[in-house]
């Protein structure tokens, strides 16, 4: 038996919500790492839609516990606010199966307006980023000046910090003429939330340590994708966060050698929200049904999904990167019906074929796909529970992406539906 952590394979967005909340049933723990409410995770459970940014996708199961550890950075305010919305939907959510790491920086009001500020400044080269402050919240942490949730418990460390802080982002705010903000300002509502914050708080690496001598399975919850690393991506159009795998252990405080398994979620085509080279993408009716039957919406901002087909070269440099033990395929079924499909097994660029995609973002924005091209399927796929059930020419499919990326099919996923979900190879006893 062994612990498993679950990341996207491609610019976000695969169905990460959906894999985590069919294997939080056999496990126990489910731990955030990385990333923040940048992140929309959607499940979908005996017909209610559960849409969480924060909160790790176990919360809607009783019984399991469920943490947020210090490589997320934390909108104090926006928690609460998710709390509440989810409680609503009938989900218990208390210190017994909530806790929150000591030592995650925090997001302030500042950092939203400082990330607004300077996508304003990037002009025509602006990322796209969701403004929810999650650049800015990662900046202070590097720069060692961040707020984080320990400091809740303290007035005076949380007045001097802030000072501090201010002097850095008031300075950008002034110049790019945006409103500076005092620390009043934000340390009011701060002091306001802190006693709704600070019961969920403990040290969770310690946590982490006794589920692990306990043997009890714990899943570990990746946001965005592999190609948002922002050391691996597509740089600078990325998140601000490293995204693969090896976070996890970081991000949590769970020492190395706690994982066994990294399932990276894979969709059966490429979606990518936000600006940024996107070699597959299609501009034509093409992408456009894909986006419709897709649903390609952002959960987060709302933002239309750009979609393209299957990007084999990337992924197969994402399950690298990664370590990929096995991926799940998501969305297999709105390719139902297509006459044709095509897989990206190649780019072109000034006369040269890459196998991988290179680091320069001129190149990665010039690169031409080299496509490989499949007749579809006429059956469908849509809510099947068996594979015996899959019309030949989608496993054919399925069979080609496997051989391409050099990796195995774990799980496939048929729908939103949490049943909707074949296991073909368990990643717990892998
Ligand atoms: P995440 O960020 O990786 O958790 O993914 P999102 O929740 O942002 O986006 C995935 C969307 O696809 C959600 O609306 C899911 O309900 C939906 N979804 C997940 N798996 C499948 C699937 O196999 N088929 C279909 N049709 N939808 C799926
Ligand atoms: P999940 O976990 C898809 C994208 C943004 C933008 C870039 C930087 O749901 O898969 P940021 O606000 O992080 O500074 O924005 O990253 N992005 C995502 N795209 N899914 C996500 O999360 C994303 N989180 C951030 O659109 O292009
Ligand atoms: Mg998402």
């Amino acid at each position: 038996m062994t612990n498993v952590a679950v990341i996207g394979s491609q610019w976000g967005d695969e169905g990460k919500g959906k894999v985590v909340d069919w294997l939080s049933e056999r496990a126990q723990v489910v731990v955030r790492f990385q990333g923040g409410h940048n992140a929309g995770h959607t499940l979908v459970i005996d017909g209610v839609t559960y849409k969480l940014s924060l909160l790790p996708s176990g919360i809607v199961r009783p019984g399991k516990l469920s943490i947020i550890g210090n490589g997320v950075v934390i909108d104090p305010f926006a928690l609460l606010d998710e709390i509440a919305n989810v409680s609503k939907l009938g989900v218990e959510i208390s210190p017994k199966n909530l806790r929150i790491a000591e030592n995650a920086p925090l997001i302030l009001p500042v950092h939203r307006r400082v990330d607004q500020v300077a996508e304003a400044i990037r002009g025509k080269g602006k990322i796209g980023t969701t403004g929810r402050g999650i650049g800015p919240a990662y900046e202070d942490k590097i720069a060692r000046r961040a707020i984080r949730v320990c400091d809740l418990e303290d007035e005076d460390l949380l007045r001097d910090k802030l000072e501090n802080l201010l002097v850095y982002h008031n300075a950008l705010l002034k110049a790019a003429d945006a409103a500076p903000m005092t620390v009043e300002e934000i340390l009011k509502p701060l002091m306001e939330v802190a006693p709704k914050i600070l019961p969920f708080v403990e040290p969770v690496w310690r946590l982490l340590d006794t589920a692990r001598r306990e043997g009890k399975r714990i899943l570990f919850e990746g946001a965005q994708g592999a190609m948002l690393d922002v050391d691996h991506g597509t740089y600078p159009y990325v998140t601000s966060s490293n995204t693969l795998a090896g976070t996890a252990t970081i991000g949590s405080g769970m020492g190395m050698g706690g994982i066994g398994y990294v399932l990276g979620i894979t969709k059966a085509y490429t979606t990518r929200v936000g600006s940024g080279p996107f070699p597959t993408e299609l501009m034509d009716d093409i992408g456009a049904k894909i986006g419709k039957i897709g649903h390609e919406f952002g959960t987060v901002t709302g933002r239309p999904r750009r979609c393209g087909w299957f990007d084999a070269v990337m992924v197969r440099q994402a399950v690298k990167i990664c370590g990929i033990n096995g991926i799940a395929l998501t969305k297999v079924d709105i390719l139902d019906g297509f006459d044709t499909i095509k897989i990206c097994v190649g780019y072109k660029h000034g006369g040269k074929t890459y196998d991988y995609l290179p680091a320069s973002m001129k190149i990665q924005a010039e690169l031409e796909p080299v496509y490989e091209e499949m007749p579809g399927w006429q059956g469908i796929t849509h809510g099947k529970k068996s594979w015996a059930d899959l019309p030949a020419q989608a496993i054919k499919y399925i069979r080609r992406i496997e051989e391409l990326i050099e990796c195995q099919v774990a799980l496939l996923s048929t729908s939103p539906k949490r049943e909707d979900t074949i296991l073909v190879r368990d990643p717990f006893i892998d």
